[in-house]
C-alpha cells in the first residue's frame, strides 16, 4: 500500500457541491477580485481569531511583505527571526532592503530560542521587528517574546503561515503581537485552490494602510499617497476558504488524533530509542499544536527517507538548508556552524504523512515502514 504525504482530493470530495455552487455564482456575477466574497471571508477569519481586522491578500508572502511595507521597514533596518523556516520569512525582509538577523532555534520545538533572542536583542542596533515563526503549527514562546519586544520597544510580528487555528495559552496564533499573517497555500490546514494569504491586526489605521498597499497604495481610486503592489486576493479563493473555515477546527483535531496515533504506535513498536517525536510546548491543551506537519528526527534521516520512498510512503524535508547558508544570503556573512541547532534540524528532520483523512491502515503502513528500517 502506498501512502501519500498529503491527498487534498479527500478533503475536496465532501465539499465539492458547495465549491461548485460558489464558482457558478462568482462566474455569473463576474465580481472576480476582492469584493463581497473577500469581505465576508475577512470578517469570518477576524471573528474566528478574535481580532478586529483581517486583510486578505494573494499569498502568505505578500501578507508579510505588505505588512513590513506598512511598518516602513527598509534599508538600515534589522528584522530578527530564525534561519530554520520557509524562505519567505527572511526573503521579504531582504526584498525591502532591510537585513535579516538570525537567532537559532530551540531543538525541542524548532521555534526561536528565547534566551538567544534576548542575547541578540541586547547586542543588535536598529531592530525594527521581531518575527517568531510558529513552525509546523505550534506557537513559539510568545509570552517571553512579547516581553522582550516590550523591553526593547520593538513590535512582534507573527509568522503564523503554518498555524491558523493553533492556540497559545494567551490566545490565537497570529493575534498576540502587533500583527500576524497566515498562508492559505493548499498544503496548509486551511488551504485555497491556489495561493492566498491574510494579515490580522488590532490597529484600524494599520489595517486601512494594508488595504491600500495591497492595491498599489491607491486611496481613493487612481490616487496613490503611497507605493504598494498588486497583492489582491481573488473572489474564488475567498469563497473556497470561507466554505472551508467552519471545518478547520475539526480538521486540526483530526490531525491531532493522527499525531497521537503515531506517538502511541511508534512507542509500541519500540522505536523511541531511534526517533525523536514532536514535543508539545503546552501538553494537554486542545489545538495548541495543530500539526500542519508531524516531524520526526534521526541522524539517519536520509537513509530512512529512501527506505520509506521505496515502500511508497511520501515524506518531505522541511527544510534541507537553513537560511543563513542559502546562496542568496551569502552577503550577510554567516557561515556553517553559526546556528548549530538549525543546521542539525535541517540534517535530521523528516515530515511524515499527516492530514485529517489519513486512514488507520495508512498510518500503520507508515509505522511498519519505520519499524522495518530500524529493525
Ligand atoms: C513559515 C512560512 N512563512 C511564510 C510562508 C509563505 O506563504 P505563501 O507560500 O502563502 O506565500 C510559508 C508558506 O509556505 C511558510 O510556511
Amino acid at each position: 500500500m502506498s501512502v501519500p504525504l498529503l491527498d487534498l482530493r479527500r478533503q475536496y470530495a465532501p465539499l465539492k457541491k458547495q465549491f461548485l455552487a460558489a464558482f457558478e455564482e462568482i462566474a455569473d456575477s463576474q465580481a472576480l477580485i476582492l469584493g463581497p466574497r473577500t469581505e465576508a471571508f475577512e470578517r469570518a477569519v477576524a471573528e474566528y481569531c478574535g481580532v478586529p481586522h483581517a486583510v486578505g491578500c494573494a499569498s502568505g508572502t505578500d501578507a508579510q511583505l505588505m505588512l513590513l511595507m506598512a511598518l516602513g521597514v527598509g534599508p538600515g533596518d534589522v528584522v530578527v527571526t530564525t534561519p530554520y523556516t520557509f524562505f519567505a520569512t527572511a526573503g521579504c525582509v531582504a526584498r525591502l532592503g532591510a537585513t535579516p538577523v538570525f537567532v537559532d532555534i530551540d531543538p525541542a520545538t524548532f521555534n526561536i530560542d528565547v534566551a538567544k533572542l534576548a542575547d541578540t536583542l541586547n547586542r543588535t542596533a536598529n531592530v525594527k521587528a521581531i518575527i517568531p515563526v510558529h513552525l509546523f503549527g505550534q506557537c513559539a514562546d510568545l509570552a517571553a517574546i512579547l516581553a522582550l519586544g516590550k523591553t526593547h520597544g520593538v513590535p512582534v510580528l507573527e509568522d503564523a503561515a503554518q498555524a491558523l487555528g493553533a492556540r497559545h495559552p494567551l490566545g490565537h496564533a497570529g493575534t498576540l503581537g502587533e500583527a500576524g499573517w497566515f498562508s492559505f497555500y493548499p498544503t496548509k490546514n486551511l488551504g485555497a485552490f491556489g495561493d492566498a494569504g491574510m494579515v490580522v491586526c488590532h490597529d484600524g489605521a494599520l489595517a486601512a494602510k494594508l488595504r491600500a498597499l495591497r492595491n498599489h497604495g491607491m486611496e481613493p481610486r487612481y490616487f496613490h499617497p503611497m507605493i504598494g503592489g498588486n497583492f489582491r486576493i481573488d473572489a474564488i479563493q475567498s469563497a473556497v476558504l470561507h466554505i472551508k473555515l467552519p471545518h478547520l477546527d475539526t480538521w486540526s483535531a483530526g490531525r491531532r488524533d493522527r499525531a497521537a496515533f503515531y506517538r502511541r504506535e511508534i512507542e509500541r513498536a519500540g522505536l523511541l530509542a531511534h526517533l525523536a517525536l514532536p514535543v508539545e510546548s503546552w501538553p494537554g491543551g486542545e489545538l495548541r499544536h495543530i500539526y500542519n506537519q508531524f516531524i520526526v528526527r534521526t541522524p539517519r534521516r536520509d537513509d530512512l527517507r529512501a527506505h520509506l520512498t521505496a515502500r511508497g510512503i511520501g515524506t518531505e524535508i522541511y527544510y534541507p538548508l537553513p537560511l543563513h547558508q542559502q546562496e542568496c544570503f551569502a552577503h550577510l556573512g554567516y557561515k556553517a556552524g553559526d546556528f548549530p541547532e538549525s543546521e542539525r534540524a535541517a540534517a535530521e528532520t523528516l515530515a511524515l504523512p499527516i492530514f485529517p483523512e489519513l486512514t488507520e491502515a495508512e498510518q500503520n503502513e507508515v509505522v511498519e515502514g519505520l519499524r522495518s528500517f530500524f529493525a
